[in-house]
Parts: C-alpha cells; sequence; structure tokens
C-alpha cells in the first residue's frame, strides 16, 4: 500500500549542472542547484570536467538538498535520477549515485528522461511559502548557483497545469522540439531542430562577439535596451515544423566579420542593438513554428520549458500571444527553466503513483528519445 505521503529525492547531472531536490507530493521541498563555472574559460562545457565536478558536488548537493527539505534519509519514499539524454560521463555520475542509495536504503529506484522533465516541470504545485527551495551552494572551485527567481509567478505562469493534450517547445542548450503532449509518458515530437539547438544559437552567436559562456542569459540582458529593428537577419525556410538555427549563426559570423573589418570597434559600440536584433530573429522563428503547430493541430495549450524559456523576449511574445490568439500559454518559473532536480523530482513523483520503477540494472542512456519511458 502506498504511503500517504511521498517523499522523492530526485538527482540532476546531465550536463553542468550537479543537482538534488525533496519534494513531498508534487511539492518541492529544497531544490539545490552547484552550476560549474569551470567550463566558462573554454568557450562551452567541458565533459570530462563536468564529470570531475559532478563528483565533487554530488555528495555536499544532496546532503543540502535533505538538510534544507528537513527530513531524514530513512523518510525517503524513492530515488528520481536523470538516466538520459546528456552527457555520458555526468549521467553516470547521477546514475550510479542513485542506483547505490537506493540500494543501500531499500527505496524504489526511478528513472527519469530529462527532456520529458523539462515538460513535465509544469506539474510542480508551488506554493510561495515552500522552504528552503533554490539554495545556493558554492564550493572552492568557483562553483555557484545560476540565477533563480523567488519571485511570483506573472499573469501566464499560472499555478493550473496544462490540461492533455497540450503543445510543449522544449528549448535548451540541447534541443530544440515542438512536443505533442497527450499525457504525462505519452509525448510525440512534431518537429526538432535539424542541426543546433535554439541555446546553442545564442551562445554560439555570443561566442562571436566574445561573450562568455553560456552566452544566452547575457545576449538576453543586453537585447532588453536595444533596438530589434537594427540589423535584420534572415529567417531560415524550413518545411513542416522543423528547425534549423545553423544559417543564422553563419550570416550572423558573416555580418560581424563584415563590419569588423570596417569598424574594429563595431561589436562594443552596437552590442546591445546586435543582441537584440538576433534575439528578435531567434523568438519569430520559434514563433512561427509554435503558430503553425497550433493551427495543425488545433490545440491552443502551450507550454515552454528548457533553459531558453528563461529568456524575456520568448515569454513575452508568449503572453502576447494569449491576448492575440487566444492561446493559453504555460512558462515556467525561472528557477525549473535551466537544469534542476525539481523537475526530476516531480516526474518521480508521478511516476511513483503509477508503480513505474528501474531495477538496479539500469544504465545511463546518452540518447533518449522523449517518446519512451
Ligand atoms: O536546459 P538547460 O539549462 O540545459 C540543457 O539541457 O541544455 O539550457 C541551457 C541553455 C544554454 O544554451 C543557455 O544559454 C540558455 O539555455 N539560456 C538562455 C537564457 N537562459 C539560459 N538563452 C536565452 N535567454 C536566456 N535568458
Ligand atoms: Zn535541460
Amino acid at each position: 500500500m502506498k504511503q500517504k505521503n511521498s517523499y522523492i529525492l530526485a538527482i540532476e547531472s546531465s550536463c553542468d549542472d550537479t543537482s538534488a531536490a525533496v519534494l513531498k507530493n508534487k511539492k518541492v521541498l529544497s531544490n539545490v542547484v552547484a552550476t560549474q563555472k569551470i567550463h566558462e574559460e573554454y568557450g562551452g562545457v567541458v565533459p570530462e570536467l563536468a564529470s570531475r565536478a559532478h563528483q565533487q558536488n554530488i555528495v555536499p548537493v544532496v546532503h543540502q538538498a535533505l538538510v534544507k527539505a528537513n527530513i531524514d534519509k530513512k523518510d525517503i519514499s524513492a530515488i528520481a535520477f536523470t538516466r538520459g539524454p546528456g552527457l555520458m560521463g555526468s549521467l553516470l555520475v547521477g546514475t550510479s549515485f542513485a542506483k547505490s542509495l537506493a540500494l543501500g536504503l531499500n527505496v524504489p529506484l526511478i528513472e527519469v528522461n530529462h527532456m520529458q522533465a523539462h515538460i513535465l516541470a509544469h506539474f510542480i504545485e508551488d506554493e510561495d511559502e515552500g522552504i528552503g527551495r533554490d539554495e545556493e551552494i558554492g564550493r572552492d572551485e568557483g562553483i555557484g548557483r545560476q540565477q533563480g527567481s523567488k519571485g511570483r509567478k506573472g499573469k501566464n505562469e499560472d499555478s493550473s497545469v496544462p490540461e492533455f493534450p497540450f503543445l510543449a517547445l522544449t528549448i535548451s542548450g540541447g534541443h530544440t522540439q515542438i512536443v505533442l503532449v497527450k499525457h504525462h509518458f505519452d509525448m510525440e515530437i512534431l518537429g526538432e531542430t535539424l542541426d543546433d539547438a535554439v541555446g546553442e544559437a545564442f551562445d554560439k552567436s555570443a561566442k562571436i562577439m566574445g561573450l562568455p559562456y553560456p552566452g544566452g542569459p547575457l545576449v538576453d540582458r543586453y537585447a532588453q535596451e536595444g533596438n530589434p529593428d537594427a540589423f535584420p537577419f534572415p529567417k531560415p525556410k524550413v518545411d513542416g515544423l522543423n528547425f534549423s538555427f545553423s544559417g543564422l549563426k553563419t550570416s550572423i559570423l558573416y555580418f560581424i566579420q563584415r563590419e569588423t573589418a570596417k569598424n574594429p570597434d563595431f561589436v562594443t559600440e552596437n552590442l546591445k542593438d546586435i543582441c537584440a536584433s538576433i534575439q528578435k530573429t531567434i523568438v519569430g522563428i520559434l514563433m512561427d513554428k509554435l503558430k503553425k503547430a497550433s493551427k495543425q493541430t488545433g490545440i491552443t495549450r502551450i507550454a515552454i520549458g528548457g533553459g531558453v524559456s528563461a529568456n524575456s523576449s520568448i515569454r513575452m511574445a508568449l503572453k502576447q500571444a494569449e491576448k492575440k490568439r487566444g492561446w493559453t500559454t504555460y512558462v515556467p518559473k525561472f528557477e525549473y527553466c535551466t537544469d534542476n532536480a525539481a523537475m526530476i523530482g516531480i516526474v518521480g513523483y508521478l511516476k511513483y503513483q503509477e508503480g513505474l520503477f528501474a531495477n538496479q540494472a539500469v544504465t545511463a542512456k546518452a540518447r533518449y528519445g522523449i517518446g519512451s519511458h
């Protein structure tokens, strides 16, 4: 028989954030994220350094999550972990840790698909008075937390959860997909990127301008003070609901090279306008495909998820579409946009209710389709 309340300990280690969270049913009691700063100087995530940092972080991060949630290990009902997709070395750290802990505590083990979790984060039931959420820990190697927000939800960040079926746009550093979500674990990809992910488009554009990794949040920040119509960039022509961002990256590169040849200070003098123009183009590409997907399916409930859903311009465009198109949009709170274990925890809870458990033979999966579980 199931316990009245379930306490899920969740672990996320798919890329460069080590995170642990504790959920009491659908509520987040703690969500600790250690972001690895080490990659900044390399202009991108270095897989070997990432897995080493995960090894250093995982014990203190899990410990912090338990302390902040104010629960004891013996109260844990199940352990959920990210099985994939992601970097193999990074995934292995979380997977091995979760497996050993589940074995040691004799509790069920639950494997979670990271991309499903970005979507199912919308099922977290949050209270403003949630305790210990979004805590920060740092260690000597310069590990800190990526910016999270404790702010209240905006108008289109209603606490209500999307009804099935709904459309989800997953936009992260590794993925760009439009997903038809028929049920928690019944998802179908309607379109996806043929080359770069949208997060990569932001990060690579930022790199061309000499900004550090990850450039997405910086482009967003500068864009807010720039003119989005200053430098028009061409939108790619891609059939159906698929995306392509590599052409845009190339045209930005050539544009910057051309202008810098004329004026070496071009980027510095025009940084805000360039960022605003790039952001407008990217958000335009995403919104065009979302409109198409909504028209094609007749579905007007639209959710976004993944790191890029923290972007102010996409959030605003969705808000406008609520008024203009009659959509109901679901935008995650900032702390559930970029990688975090709370989203792994909500999937853990949903699977726990259905008795969808993994066994000790489960292994990490670097490539892991969203339709499978
Ligand atoms: O979901 P995520 O944390 O990790 C992956 O699973 O990839 O997404 C990280 C991506 C990075 O490319 C980062 O630049 C981008 O999300 N990102 C943003 C913003 N915040 C994070 N891109 C644009 N605007 C932002 N505000
Ligand atoms: Zn992610």
